[in-house]
C-alpha cells in the first residue's frame, strides 16, 4: 500500500490539517449552518449559494474542470516579480509552507513566500447571509515590504443550470455597481429578482475589476490574469459578459508588521416596494448593515468565537472517551459533522454533486436527520413536516422535493415503493430523542394542497398502508420503481440510452417484481410502528385523556378535506386495535420472507417483473445481496430458525473485501434489460458490486442484534474513514476525514478506491451504528435503552449523553463480553432490565456487561 500521507488530524483543535496541496483530489470542507453555505476545497476552489444550489448560486464554478477544481475565492499576492496565492492554487508558485486546516465550519488556509505569511480564514457566521474571508498578512523578514493584492471571485447568474447553458442571453444579462470598496452584483435585479449580491472589503481600495475578460485576458487562465500579471488594475465596469469582483490594494508592512483585511461574500434580499433608491439603482441599507456587523478584525473575531461555542455545544451532546483516539475522533468529531453537513445539503452539492440535478430525497432526508436529530431536534422536526408535505394521500411519495420552495419534485417523479417507510424511520427517531408528542398533531398537507391536512400520525399510518396495498404474487412488497437500491429497476426495460433510469416510464403495471428489502425494511418500521400507537395508548391511560384529547388522530374530516383520511384512532382501545392490526401485517410478512424470501444460505433479494429470482445461488450472477442481509438481519426475520446467523456469515463469506462489504456478488458483466441500472456500471462500481458504505452499517447493525460484537467492530473499523487514513490516504483518494458514498469494490481495477465524499447516507447510519449499537445508547421513548455490542477487546469506557433536560455520564464495563447487560446502577442504586429511566438533572450510570 502506498505510504504518502497528505494530512493528519488535529484533534485538539477538531481539524483535518492538509499539508501539501495536491491532494490525490480535492479535499473540501462546508461553511454555514442554515442559509448561506459555501463549498471550499483545500487550495480555496469552491462555491457559495443561499439555500438551494441551483436557483440560488452566488458565485460561479465548473465541475469537471482542467486543470481540476478551478475557480474560487482566490487571492493574488504580487511581491515583486513573485505573484503567489496563500491556498498555492491557481498560480502553482511553489510556496515555503503550506497548511489547510479544515474545522468545524470554517477552513484556514495558510501559504507563506518570501517570508510573507498569507493566512485566511474563511466562515459563514452564525445567522448571517454571507461567507467571511479574514487576510492575515505578516511580514515576517527585516525589511519593509511592498505588496499588491488582488482579490477574485467571480458571480453566478444565480441559475447555476442556465448559467452554464443559456449563453445567447447570459452574455448581455450581467450588471454591477460599485461603491466605495464594495462591488454589488445585481444581474436580473431590474426585473423579477429582488436579491443581489456583494463582495466588499473593510479598507479603501486602490481599484477594481468587474469584467472578467479585462481583469483574466480572453486567452488567460486564472492562473494568469493580466491585470495581476501586470500589478495593474483597469478599474472595468462589466456590462453583460462574465461579472466578477476583485478588489486591488497596495500593502506596505514593516519588518514583523501583521494586517487583517476582512473581505466580506454577502446576499440580500428586498422588498419589492424598497429595491431602488433611485432608477436602476439597487437599495443598499441592508448590505450596510451586513458589512457594519462584521467590518473590524474584533467583530469578526467574536463571530468566530460565537461558531465555535456553538459546536461546543453541538458535540457535547453526545461525548465518548474510550482511549482509543481513532474511534474517539469519528464518533466526538468528524462523524457528527458530517451528519449535520449532510443534514444541510441532502445530496445537492458536492464536488461529486453539481448542485443541479438533484432536491431533497424523500429517502434520503429521513434517514440524514436520524444522524443529526440529536444534535438541533427543533430543526429535525421541521424537516420531518416538510417531507410529509409532499406525500401524496395515498401514502405514495414524489421521490425529491427542492428546497427554495419545499414543493415535490415533478421531474424525478415517485413510485419508490419504500419511499414511505422512512417517514416512520424518521419520525420515531425524533419522538424517541425529544419525547415531544405533538409532532404528531401536527396537521400535514398532502402534496401541499391546501385543505387536504391530516394529523402527521395518518401520515405515518397511510406510509406504512401504502406497502401493505403493493403486495405482489408471493405477498412481499411490490418494488414498483425501485427500493433504496436506485439502480435495480425491475420495470423499467429500458434499451434507449437518451432516458433516465430514474425517471424513465415505470411500466409496473401486471409486474410482479417484489423487494425483500422493503420487506425487511417494512418489518422494522412497522414494528416501531405498533411500539408507537402502545406508547400512546399507554400515555393516554396515564394521563386519563381517554377520548377527549385523543386527538394525535385528528383527521382530514375536522381540516376540511373531506373523504381523506377519516379519524379511525380516537381511543385508546383503538390504538390497540391500530398496534394489532399492523402486527398482523408484520407476521404475514416475515412468513412471506420465510417462505419465499430465504435461499437456503441467505435471503434473496427480490422477484423480477416475470417473477425469476434475484440474488439467489440459482443466478449466474448477482447471487447474494447486501440490502436484504442488512434489512432482514435487523428485523430479525427467521433469527430463531438460524436465518439471521446464516445471511450473516454468507456476507461474510461472499460479500466482504479487505475494504468492506460489496452490494453483491458476482457482479454483473453484462447489460441485464430486465435489471437496469445496476448492470450499466462496470464490475465493482457503484451499485454493480461497489462497496455502497451506506448499506454497511445495515449488516453491522444485524451482527449486533444477533450479539457478535468482534463482526461488527470488524465490519465497522474497514470503512471507518480514520482507518482507513491511517491505511490508505493514496489509493483512498477522497477525504480522510469524512465517509464516502462508494469504495471500488474487490471486482474493480482499483478497488479501495472511493468516490462521491461526504454526502451520503453512510453518514447518520455509521453514527447510528456507533452511538446506538457498538457503544450502545440508544433514545427510547422512556429513558436510554443501553446494551453494546463490542468486541471482546474493548475496555472501559464512559459517554457522556445529553438527553432531554438531563445528562448522563455513563460508564461501561465490558469485562471481556461482547454483549449482554448484566448490571446497570444509576446514582449508587441498581435499576432492573437494560433502561435508564428519564429524569432531569445529571446522573453517573455504571454498566456492567
Ligand atoms: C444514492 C441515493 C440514495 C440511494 C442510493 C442507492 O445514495 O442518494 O437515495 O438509496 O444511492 O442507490
Ligand atoms: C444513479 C446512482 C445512484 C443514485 C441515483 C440518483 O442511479 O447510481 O447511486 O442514487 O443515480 O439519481
Amino acid at each position: 500500500m502506498e505510504q504518502k500521507r497528505y494530512g493528519h488530524f488535529d484533534d485538539a483543535h477538531r481539524e483535518y490539517v492538509i499539508t501539501d496541496p495536491q491532494t490525490p483530489w480535492p479535499w473540501i470542507n462546508y461553511l454555514g449552518n442554515e442559509d448561506f453555505f459555501s463549498l471550499i476545497s483545500n487550495t480555496a476552489g469552491g462555491y457559495s449559494f443561499y439555500k438551494d444550489a441551483k436557483f440560488r448560486r452566488i458565485t460561479r464554478y465548473r465541475y469537471n474542470n482542467v486543470p481540476m477544481d478551478n475557480g474560487g475565492r482566490y487571492f493574488y499576492l504580487v511581491d515583486n516579480d513573485c505573484v503567489w496565492n496563500p491556498g498555492w492554487k491557481p498560480c502553482k508558485t511553489p510556496l515555503d509552507f503550506y497548511e489547510c486546516r479544515h474545522g468545524m465550519g470554517y477552513t484556514r488556509i495558510t501559504g507563506c513566500k518570501n517570508q510573507i505569511e498569507a493566512s485566511v480564514l474563511f466562515f459563514v457566521p452564525l445567522r448571517k447571509w454571507a461567507e467571511v474571508q479574514k487576510l492575515t498578512l505578516t511580514n515576517h523578514s527585516q525589511e519593509v515590504k511592498h505588496l499588491k493584492l488582488f482579490s477574485f471571485e467571480e458571480w453566478c447568474l444565480w441559475n447555476a443550470a442556465t448559467d452554464m447553458e443559456n449563453f445567447q442571453r447570459n452574455f448581455s444579462t450581467g450588471e454591477v455597481e460599485i461603491e466605495g470598496s464594495t462591488i454589488y452584483h445585481k444581474t436580473e435585479y431590474r426585473e423579477r429578482r429582488n436579491h443581489y449580491a456583494f463582495y466588499h472589503v473593510n479598507c479603501p481600495i486602490d481599484g477594481f475589476d468587474t469584467d472578467r475578460e479585462t481583469f483574466v485576458g480572453l486567452y488567460n487562465g486564472f492562473d494568469e490574469p493580466e491585470a495581476v500579471l501586470e500589478g495593474r488594475p483597469r478599474n472595468s465596469h462589466a456590462h453583460g459578459w462574465s461579472p466578477i469582483a476583485s478588489h486591488y490594494i497596495e500593502v506596505s508592512l514593516q519588518p514583523s508588521e501583521s494586517r487583517d483585511f476582512v473581505f466580506l461574500l454577502g446576499y440580500i434580499e428586498n422588498e419589492q416596494e424598497k429595491k431602488f433608491t433611485a432608477p436602476q439603482v439597487i437599495n443598499k441599507e441592508k448590505a450596510h448593515q451586513l458589512i457594519d456587523s462584521l467590518d473590524t478584525t474584533e467583530k469578526v473575531d467574536q463571530a468566530f468565537r460565537e461558531l465555535q461555542e456553538y459546536w461546543d455545544g453541538l458535540l457535547s451532546i453526545y461525548h465518548v472517551r474510550t482511549g482509543n483516539d481513532k474511534l474517539d475522533r469519528m464518533v466526538n468529531i468528524w462523524n457528527q459533522y458530517q451528519c449535520m453537513v449532510t443534514f444541510n445539503f441532502s445530496r445537492s452539492a458536492s464536488f461529486f454533486e453539481s448542485g443541479i440535478g438533484r432536491g431533497m430525497g424523500f429517502r434520503d432526508s429521513n434517514q440524514d436527520l436520524v444522524g443529526f436529530v440529536h444534535q438541533i431536534p427543533s430543526r429535525a422536526r421541521q424537516r420531518i413536516i416538510d417531507i410529509a408535505s409532499t406525500q401524496f394521500p395515498d401514502g405514495g411519495c414524489y421521490h425529491q422535493y427542492q428546497p427554495l420552495t419545499k414543493r415535490g419534485n415533478n421531474d424525478i417523479g415517485g413510485g419508490f415503493n419504500d419511499d414511505p417507510c422512512w417517514l416512520i424511520f424518521g419520525t420515531v427517531a425524533y419522538l424517541k430523542e425529544t419525547g415531544d408528542f405533538t409532532i404528531l398533531d401536527e396537521m400535514v398537507p398532502f402534496d401541499n394542497q391546501e385543505g387536504t391536512e391530516v394529523t402527521l400520525f395518518e401520515h405515518l399510518k397511510v406510509s406504512l398502508d401504502h406497502v401493505i396495498r403493493n403486495l405482489g404474487p408471493h405477498r412481499l412488497p411490490l418494488i414498483g420503481r425501485a427500493d433504496w437500491n436506485d439502480c435495480l429497476n425491475l420495470n423499467c426495460f429500458s434499451w434507449d440510452p437518451n432516458e433516465s433510469f430514474q425517471t424513465t416510464e415505470n411500466k409496473s403495471e401486471g409486474s410482479k417484481a417484489e423487494s425483500l428489502m422493503i420487506a425487511g425494511l417494512f418489518v422494522v418500521t412497522a414494528k416501531e410502528y405498533v411500539a408507537l400507537c402502545k406508547e400512546l395508548a399507554k400515555r393516554m391511560r396515564n394521563e386519563e385523556l381517554g377520548m377527549r384529547n385523543g386527538d394525535y388522530l385528528a383527521s382530514a374530516e375536522s381540516a376540511g378535506g373531506g373523504n381523506h383520511h377519516s379519524s379511525f384512532l380516537i381511543s385508546h382501545s383503538s390504538l390497540l386495535e391500530e398496534a394489532s392490526r399492523m402486527q398482523q401485517a408484520i407476521d404475514d410478512m416475515i412468513d412471506a420472507v420465510k417462505r419465499d424470501g430465504w435461499d437456503g444460505e441467505w435471503y434473496l433479494r427480490a422477484y423480477d417483473y416475470f417473477g425469476q429470482k434475484i440474488g439467489s445461488h440459482e443466478n449466474d450472477e448477482g447471487r447474494i445481496f447486501i440490502e436484504s442481509q442488512g434489512w432482514c438481519t435487523m428485523a430479525e426475520i427467521g433469527a430463531d430458525e438460524g436465518m439471521t446467523a446464516k445471511s450473516l456469515d454468507s456476507v461474510k463469506k461472499y460479500l466482504e473485501c479487505e475494504h468492506g462489504i460489496v452490494l453483491q456478488n458476482p457482479a454483473f458483466t453484462t447489460y441485464h434489460v430486465e435489471m437496469g441500472e445496476i448492470s450499466s456500471y462496470p464490475e465493482g462500481y457503484k451499485e454493480n458490486a461497489g462497496i455502497f458504505c451506506h448499506n454497511n452499517p445495515w449488516v453491522i447493525i444485524g451482527e449486533c442484534i444477533a450479539g457478535r460484537g468482534n463482526d461488527a467492530w470488524s465490519h465497522y473499523a474497514k470503512i471507518l474513514p480514520s482507518y482507513v487514513e491511517e491505511k490508505c490516504q493514496m489509493l483512498h483518494k477522497v477525504e480522510p476525514y469524512v465517509n464516502c458514498q462508494m469504495v471500488a469494490g474487490k471486482d474493480a481495477a482499483r478497488p479501495g478506491e472511493g468516490k462521491n465524499s461526504w454526502l451520503t447516507g453512510t453518514a447518520a447510519w455509521m453514527w447510528l451504528t456507533v452511538s446506538e449499537y457498538i457503544l450502545g445508547i440508544k433514545p427510547d421513548y422512556d429513558g436510554l435503552l443501553i446494551d453494546p455490542c463490542l468486541p471482546a477487546t474493548a475496555g472501559d469506557y464512559t459517554v457522556t449523553r445529553r438527553f432531554r433536560d438531563a445528562v448522563y455520564d455513563i460508564t461501561i464495563h465490558p469485562n471481556g463480553s461482547q454483549k449482554g447487560v448484566r448490571q446497570i446502577i444509576v446514582d449508587g442504586t441498581p435499576v432492573s432490565g437494560t433502561l435508564i429511566p428519564y429524569a432531569p438533572g445529571r446522573h453517573q450510570v455504571e454498566v456492567r456487561l
